[in-house]
């Protein structure tokens, strides 16, 4: 089989490494893919939201199956475009890939079903929204309405910050289009749980939970990032929490987004908060997570592209989809100053010894030398019998990737060790 990944960070090396363990993949095309993929895959130049050229690809090169991983196209209907052309694929179409596309859609779809989620307006007149303001209870919690990079949350711990969180979206258009929009919401405390889930829009199969490390530096502090560090599963994620969750939120959204038209088909990421008044909702995400990507897979014991093509088919509730007990911690290596500002062009050494489990997010190739192209450069990964072992193994894969102004956080997992000990 041939098969098609969109994208090129370390979400997609990850999926690329666990799709190739499946002995019918002969081929596998990256667009773009990105310098270390390149090991693994056929990168071809082809940006992830070019989708007249990637069907175009896809057609011209008999791709057999598709996955589309990042949201950019999958908001954009490359999917779409993909199944039009006779090939299939897994990842959700455009109708349904605005559950993440759009906050204010995804809002009133949670209220108009009862989802939990946190208490919020929305609004697309500047005036309103200040107005609002005004009284709204702080801290409070700006979003702006589409895809901003991760970075269209503020939470504002004054009114000031809050008039100028959505000056700058609607009057100065910061995130450009995603901006005129903005959702205003409550503020929400409590132990912060990813979960993916295989769903078909008939069934869903949670994958394991993970936790995100957001911020860039130690102590949860500095600016939010893409992410800096996972790891699963989350200790905070207990069996009864995990039934809650299919009961509240998990089966309640798969049948929301069927009774709206929308069926969803593909990886849906539940971002949740566990408050003291239940769990409720953060965000949706139309994708797999990256990079709960890189400690979620390698921890799935099934085959990838076996559970993939029933999604496509329809019929997942008829495949195993098995996760080790195991536990699994990924650093990501970043070059300093992201996620604002950073040099890029760094020599990058990943010695043979550790290459399995270094994904590459930012780095591509100049002479047949890897070279550092991003913020996040590398996620560094591994699998132990106990939380402590994955977090002390992931560091000590950490420490033998080498390239100029390398940062990482050096506190991934602490807090979910705390946890454990507590
Ligand atoms: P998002 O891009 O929606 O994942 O938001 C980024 C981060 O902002 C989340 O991971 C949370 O830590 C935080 N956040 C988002 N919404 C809320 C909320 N209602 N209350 C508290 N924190 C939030
Ligand atoms: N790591 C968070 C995300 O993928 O949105």
């Amino acid at each position: 089989m041939k098969i098609l990944v969109v994208g090129g960070g370390g979400r997609e090396h990850t999926v690329i490494r666990k799709l190739r363990e499946n002995p019918s993949v002969t081929e596998i095309f990256a667009l773009p893919g990105n310098g270390g993929i390149a090991a693994d895959a056929v990168c071809v130049p082809i940006g992830a939201k070019d989708i007249p050229a990637i069907r175009d690809f896809a057609v011209e090169n008999a791709v057999d199956y598709a996955v589309v991983t990042p949201d950019d196209p999958l908001v954009l209907g490359c999917v779409d475009a993909l199944e039009e052309a006779g090939i299939p694929c897994f990842g959700p179409r455009a109708d349904a890939a605005i559950i993440e596309g759009s906050k204010v859609f995804s809002k009133a779809l949670m209220s108009r079903y009862g989802i939990p989620t946190a208490r919020f307006e929305s609004f697309d007149a500047l005036g309103d929204a200040l107005a609002y303001l005004e009284t709204a209870p702080l801290p409070t919690v700006i979003k702006a309405d589409g895809l901003a990079l991760g970075k269209g949350v503020i939470i504002a711990q004054t009114r000031e910050e809050a008039v100028e969180a959505v000056t700058e979206m609607m009057r100065d258009g910061k995130f450009g289009r995603s901006g005129e929009r903005v959702v205003i919401e409550e503020y929400l405390e409590g132990p912060e749980v990813s979960v993916l889930a295989f769903t078909d829009g008939k069934s869903l199969v949670p994958m394991v939970s993970s936790m995100d490390h957001k911020r860039a530096l130690d102590g949860d502090q500095g600016l939010n990032t893409g992410g800096m560090g996972t790891i699963a599963p989350n200790p905070y994620y207990t069996a009864d929490m995990e039934a809650r969750c299919m009961e509240e939120i998990f089966l309640p959204t798969v049948r929301a987004m069927n009774a709206e038209g929308r069926p969803f088909k593909g990886c849906l990421y539940f971002g949740l908060m566990l408050t003291k008044d239940g769990p409720k909702v953060i965000e949706y995400n139309c994708r797999f997570g990256d990079p709960e990507t890189q400690v979620v897979l390698p921890l799935l014991e099934s085959d990838l592209l076996t559970v993939m093509r029933a999604v496509t088919e329809e019929r997942l509730a008829e495949v195993e989809v098995r996760f080790s007990g195991r536990h699994a911690c990924c650093v990501i290596l970043a070059s300093e100053g992201y996620p604002e500002h950073y040099e890029k062009g760094f020599a990058l050494d990943i010695p043979e010894a550790v290459r399995a489990q270094v994904y590459v997010a930012g780095a591509s190739l100049r002479d047949g030398q890897l070279v550092t192209s991003g913020g996040r450069v590398v996620g560094c990964t591994a699998v132990a019998d106990t939380l402590a072992d994955a977090v002390r193994d992931a560091y000590a894969v950490a420490d033998q990737v080498h390239f100029a102004n390398r940062f990482c956080r050096r506190d991934i997992g602490a807090r979910a060790l705390a946890v454990k000990e507590g």
